[in-house]
């Protein structure tokens, strides 16, 4: 069941597989400025993704823990009617380079002409974090390299852990 929470709430949508440590900088960031976050992590069937559904939400709920206004869960279909069912009026997302904008540009705009009273927000990593991106860091960690410091090491254990990751990739 959808929890209503009370104030200003905003969603931090996404697909985070993985989570790495440019979405926490823009979490904890984005946790100062509006009462709830909640990191909502989209169900997309379309996807092979490298981590389930459930496995990207135990990871989520596992780093946030230790921050009482962050929420995650996750959604389906229209990111617009998931705010909408969240009582949400704003829209995280992180911007690290001029590549990033065209595509976020074109998602607010969309979102806001579904629905006018949506805002999105773009919000700047920490600048160690404008390269990184989950597909580097699989790709990276899949042919051997490190990734030590761009994810957290939960997500490195869970990384090494992955079966989907097995040689030829992985030694
Ligand atoms: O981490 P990602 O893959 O860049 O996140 C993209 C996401 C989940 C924010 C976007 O694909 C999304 O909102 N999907 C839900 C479907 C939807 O509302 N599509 C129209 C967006 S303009």
């Amino acid at each position: 069941m959808t929890r209503k929470r009370i104030g200003r709430i905003a969603i931090y949508p996404g697909t985070f597989d993985p989570l790495t440590n440019g979405h926490v900088d823009i979490i904890q960031r984005g946790s100062t400025l509006f009462d709830w976050i909640v990191v909502a992590i989209l169900i997309n069937p379309d996807k092979s993704p490298l981590f389930s559904i459930a496995e990207r939400t135990e990871i989520a709920n596992c780093v946030f823990d230790g921050m009482p206004n962050v929420e995650v869960d996750t959604f389906e279909g229209l990111l617009v009617d998931y705010a909408k069912r969240r009582n949400a009026k704003v829209i995280v997302r992180g911007l690290r380079a001029v590549s990033d904008f065209e595509y976020e540009m074109q998602m607010a705009l969309m979102n806001r002409r579904l629905s006018p009273d949506l805002e999105t927000v773009l919000m700047m990593p920490s600048e160690p974090y404008t390269y990184l991106s989950s597909r580097l860091v699989k790709e990276v960690f899949a042919l051997g390299g490190s990734v030590e410091g761009l994810v957290p090491g939960l997500v490195e254990k869970r990384l090494a852990d992955n079966s989907k990751l097995l040689p030829p990739f992985k030694e």
